[in-house]
């Protein structure tokens, strides 16, 4: 069977969960961390190069305080529970997003997670926290304006390889499939510039609901598709891409 190289979930339908069973949003949250360790296993065993969980966008800073607060709680318990065996299983974690807003304590955990792992072989996990796709690609080009008023770039320099080189995922093969849980069909301001050719499937579970019969049929749906980059049928047939 194809195994995706890199696989870019959107964990979504936490606060439903919680709502469904009389609760709090913030224990939708927390459930959601059974499947995200599962991906994280799964991918590894399958031999997945590349796992991007999309953790917290841009426009979710808009959510009620009490929740982003909740939100950035959880996820600096996670890290804190969960990094010593994520660098026992070989994984190297990459956070991509706007960093300034995150609380110092997080942004700090964080800094040392990528420190302590950067050099292991394992499984890239990369976590959106903080991210939009159209900050990605606004930042990328002010970062490529920058290098052109420092003289060390030409605008007739800058193409697709080098623009993608100034987004938050460079060096990691474009996303092959795509997950979204939650029942909404839309990418959610995800990675506009990476998902150009990405397989999408969506799933109709709420995230803490996720499982490793729904990942399966996600790889299963993914091997099955013909994957033709704007070439014909029969030119991918004659192996041209
Ligand atoms: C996804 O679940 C997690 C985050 C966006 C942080 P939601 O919190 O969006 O859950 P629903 O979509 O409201 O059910
Ligand atoms: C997308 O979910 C972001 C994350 C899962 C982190 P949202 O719940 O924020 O997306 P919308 O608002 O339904 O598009
Ligand atoms: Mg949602």
């Amino acid at each position: 069977m194809r195994v995706p190289r890199h696989v870019a979930i959107i964990m979504d339908g936490n606060g439903r969960w919680a709502a469904n069973r009389g609760l709090p949003r913030g224990a939708g949250h927390r459930a959601g961390l059974k499947p995200v360790r599962l991906c994280i296993e799964e991918c590894a065993r399958r031999g997945v190069e590349a796992l991007t969980l999309f953790a917290f966008s841009s426009e979710n800073w808009k959510r009620p305080i009490t929740e982003v607060g909740l939100l950035m709680q959880l996820f600096l318990e996670a890290l804190d529970r969960e990094i010593d065996e994520l660098a026992t299983r070989g994984v190297s974690l990459r956070f991509i997003g706007e960093r300034d807003g995150l609380p110092a304590a997080l942004a700090e955990r964080m800094r040392a997670a990528e420190a302590r792992t950067a050099a292991n072989p394992g499984l890239k996990l990369v976590i959106a926290v903080a991210y939009g796709g159209r900050w990605d690609i606004v930042s990328a080009a002010r970062r490529l304006a920058t290098e052109v008023r420092a003289g060390a770039l030409e605008p007739g320099q800058i193409d697709e390889a080098r623009f993608a080189a100034a987004l938050a995922l460079d060096g990691l093969p474009e996303p092959d499939l795509f997950i979204r849980t939650g029942g909404d069909r839309r990418i959610s301001n995800f990675l506009l510039w990476n998902l150009a050719y990405t397989e999408l499937w969506f799933s109709d579970l709420l995230w803490p609901e996720f499982d490793g019969v729904e990942l399966e049929r996600a790889f299963a749906d993914f091997a099955s598709r013909e994957r033709r980059f704007g070439l014909t049928s029969e030119q991918v047939g004659a192996g041209a891409c």
